[in-house]
């Protein structure tokens, strides 16, 4: 791939020879990137073996490139390659003029009126889910959160009850991430053709994905219903040109990706917001005190949230410190200018949330966990594109409003019930894999409220 000649003006990460920041970029990923804005500046570049890689570390260069030369870019290819097997041409993988209109397709359930109408499933799941923890009970606060997010999306936009396969479908996903990780950050690709036993092990989570997406696919099918969720309106979209219906294959193909971007994301956003505010008891009495004023017991609803807004706070500053997407690349398909820097045809740039939320001169002491940068009008002090948990441009995040709504219902409902506390003794840190998941669980000793 690229060995493109860059512009002297674009500092070079100091590495070792060949295998250049490739060993740090597999085992301290997140401290490489974030050195990389501190040391270089706005921008700079990492050697991966023979990949050279460009990051954005200004909120100009990045509104540049997600924005305005959108066009300039394309997803990299690796993501193409190896997410294919999982992700095949949905949604996040797709390109061009198909992915604008199958965009367009998938568009309607993620609007403000529809997202709207998921709200009591997502707090009366919520509910369902804090009402099986026992007083004193120790749970593991990620898997909690996996499954109620897998719950809510199952629900909210296949029409589908899936808790019962949660187990079984997030290992599967975990051994397709790790998968495509290991290639993403090696010098040797083995093609997902072969018949390796990693191969093997990932065509079987793909299967076991696949089983319960197709199942789904097909009982809609024979039903014919359309229950006006997600799911019948992948079934029923027609090509504007030739009247056709979208194939199982591509409807599985969207189907998966939004069951996947729509539940991994947010169940980690949720975890390490529980995990932080064990940490901080301010904020937590605060939030409590909203949830027990504003609420008074009762469940949330849809038009409680704007009398919520430090709930939705604590939610924004969690992922400005663990972006659940703390980093997402694009490859430039012909030359291209941002701010001063020519960069090649060819040349990979990656845009990390993760740095970028940790720039001083947009986050002061940006380490700390403080919820008042998320005031209303803190927030409009930001530069745009500072904050950018949800990426840019064209292909912003279609889950952006559902994610934050779902985050906002869920931390109210079990404020209001329960109480977690950290165990003592977890070593806890963020493994960067697709997603910014906690390096195992993060165990919770459960209090229930008065
Ligand atoms: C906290 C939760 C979430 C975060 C942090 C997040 C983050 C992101 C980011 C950064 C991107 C852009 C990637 C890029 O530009 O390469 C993205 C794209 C996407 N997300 Fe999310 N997401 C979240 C929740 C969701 C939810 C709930 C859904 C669906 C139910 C979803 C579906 C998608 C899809 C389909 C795309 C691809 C959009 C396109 O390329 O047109 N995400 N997400």
């Amino acid at each position: 791939m690229s060995t493109t000649t860059l512009p002297p003006t674009i500092p070079v990460f100091p590495g070792l020879p060949l295998l250049g920041n490739l060993l740090d970029f597999r085992s301290k990923r997140l401290e490489l990137i974030t050195r990389v804005s501190q040391r270089c500046g706005d921008i700079g570049a990492i050697h991966l073996g023979s990949r050279t890689v460009v990051v954005l570390n200004t909120s100009e260069l990045i509104q540049s490139a997600l924005v305005e030369h959108a066009a300039d870019f394309e997803k990299t290819p690796n993501l193409r390659i190896y997410g294919r097997p999982l992700l095949g041409n949905g949604l996040l993988t797709s390109e061009n003029e198909f992915h604008k209109r199958q965009r367009k397709l998938v568009a309607p359930p993620f609007q403000h009126r529809r997202i709207a109408s998921y709200a009591d499933v997502m707090v009366s799941y919520s509910e369902q889910l804090q009402q099986a923890w026992a007083a004193g009970a120790t749970i593991d606060i990620a898997r909690e959160m996996m499954r109620l997010t897998l719950w809510i999306v199952g629900r909210t936009l296949f029409d589908a009850d899936v808790l019962g396969e949660a187990e079984e479908l997030g290992k599967a996903l975990t051994v397709a991430m790790h998968r495509f990780n290991s290639e993403m950050s090696s010098i040797v690709h083995i093609p997902y053709a072969w018949h390796t036993p990693a191969n093997e092990r990932v065509r079987k989570a793909v299967g076991r994905l696949d089983a319960t997406i197709y199942h789904m696919i097909e009982q809609r099918r024979r039903s014919g219903e359309d229950r006006g969720d997600l799911l019948s309106m992948l079934l029923a979209a027609r090509d504007e040109d030739d009247g056709s219906f979208m194939t199982d294959k591509q409807v599985r193909d969207e189907a998966m990706t939004l069951f996947l971007a729509g539940h991994e994301t947010t169940a980690n956003a949720l975890a390490w917001t529980w995990y932080l505010l064990a940490q901080h008891s301010a904020a937590y009495t605060r939030l409590c005190d909203e949830v027990d004023s504003v609420l008074g017991g009762r469940p949330p609803t849809f038009a409680d949230l704007p009398n919520l807004p430090y709930t939705l706070q604590i939610l924004k500053e969690s992922i400005r410190l663990y972006p659940p997407a703390y980093g997402f690349a694009r490859l430039a398909i012909r030359p291209v200018t941002l701010g001063n820097y020519q960069l090649p045809a060819g040349t990979i740039i990656l845009v990390s949330p993760y740095a970028i939320h940790r720039n001083p001169d947009y986050f002061p002491d940006p380490e700390r966990f403080d919820p008042a940068r998320f005031t209303p009008e803190a927030e409009q002090r930001l530069p745009r594109h500072a904050y950018i948990p949800f990426g840019g441009g064209p292909r912003i995040c279609i889950g952006n409003h559902f994610a934050l709504m779902e985050g906002h219902l869920v931390l109210a409902t079990l404020a209001q019930r329960v109480c977690f506390s950290l165990l003592p003794g977890q070593h806890i840190e963020p493994e960067p894999l697709i997603t910014l998941r906690p390096n195992g669980s993060i165990k919770m000793k459960v209090t229930r409220r008065a």
